[in-house]
């Protein structure tokens, strides 16, 4: 929603209070790195790298609240801070208009700097448009690490789905003993269900229901009908839709791999 500054001076997102539970859920989430992984702290903890991807100002501020709180890159940094193997954070923070661009970066650096992040910590910072921003972090990636990826848009289309299927992608695997595991990246995605549940009702907006979706009108209207029809609610049968499409990106990808494996083509995959 852009910028305001708030009564201590600092240049923040301006957003609704409701965003508040969004961020509250990730720092749960989040802290799941330093209270359960890294709670014994073990001598041999797997690295995590944080991508996100949409990190804005740093900090929000609700004028109607009154109130100020950590936005997602400064949650990122704070894991990354309190658990031990923290390794690389990843921030792009990007705006159409230059003036908005600088002040967004800004901030971020700013906010960022009072964090005191360890030395272990490696940031990059960069102000790329989304296509851009994952063309260039994805060759910078090792898939056989753990990482953690947040996309946190201003609208749904602003999260074209061929990005998520990029990411979702991004295998990797691990030895636990004899076996070798597939490892995959975690998504963090606010799919913003109100305004795709309006979009599907507005004729002259509905291709932008089909770049969120990843699919052609006359498929995503099916599918939408189906779950209506299961007794879903539209907000409700976006979701299961959006679920549904994550899971075959990932099986078919699977397939692929076995399909390779047996033919000989392992490192296709693995390497
Ligand atoms: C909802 S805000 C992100 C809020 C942030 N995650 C937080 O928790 O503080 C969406 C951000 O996406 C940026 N943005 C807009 N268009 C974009 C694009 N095409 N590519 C990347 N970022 C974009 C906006 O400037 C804004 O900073």
């Amino acid at each position: 929603m852009g910028q305001i500054v708030d009564p201590e001076g600092r240049v923040c997102e301006q957003t609704k209070w409701h965003s508040r539970q969004k961020h509250a859920f990730l720092e749960e989430y989040l802290d799941i790195w330093s209270n359960q992984v890294g709670k014994d702290g073990k001598s041999k903890l797997p690295t995590l790298d944080i991508f996100d991807l949409y990190a804005s100002f740093g900090f929000c501020f609700c004028p109607v609240e009154k109130k100020t709180w950590m936005g997602s890159a400064l949650l990122a940094a704070e894991c990354l801070k309190k658990y031990q193997s923290g390794k690389l954070l990843f921030l792009n923070t990007y705006h159409p208009d230059e003036n908005e661009l600088r002040a967004q970066k800004k901030s971020l650096e700013n906010g960022l700097s009072n964090i005191h992040l360890p030395e272990r910590v490696r940031t990059v910072i960069e102000s790329l448009p989304i296509e851009k921003a994952v063309e260039f972090v994805i060759s910078h990636v090792n898939p056989n690490y753990p990482s953690l990826w947040i996309l946190d848009p201003y609208q749904p289309e602003h999260l074209p789905w061929d990005i998520v299927e990029r990411i979702c992608k991004l295998e990797g695997s691990y030895q636990a003993g004899n076996r070798k595991i597939t490892r995959r990246p975690e998504l963090f995605i606010c799919l913003m269900t109100g305004r795709l549940q309006r979009l599907t009702g507005i004729d002259k907006e509905k291709e932008k229901v089909g770049t969120a979706l990843g699919m052609e009108e006359n498929m995503w209207k099916a599918k939408l009908e189906n779950y209506r029809d299961s007794d879903d609610n539209t907000r409700r049968a976006l979701i299961s839709m959006y679920a549904e499409k994550i899971a075959e990106t990932i099986s078919e990808k699977n397939k692929m791999q076995r399909k390779a494996e047996k033919s000989g083509h392992k490192q296709l995959f693995f390497e």
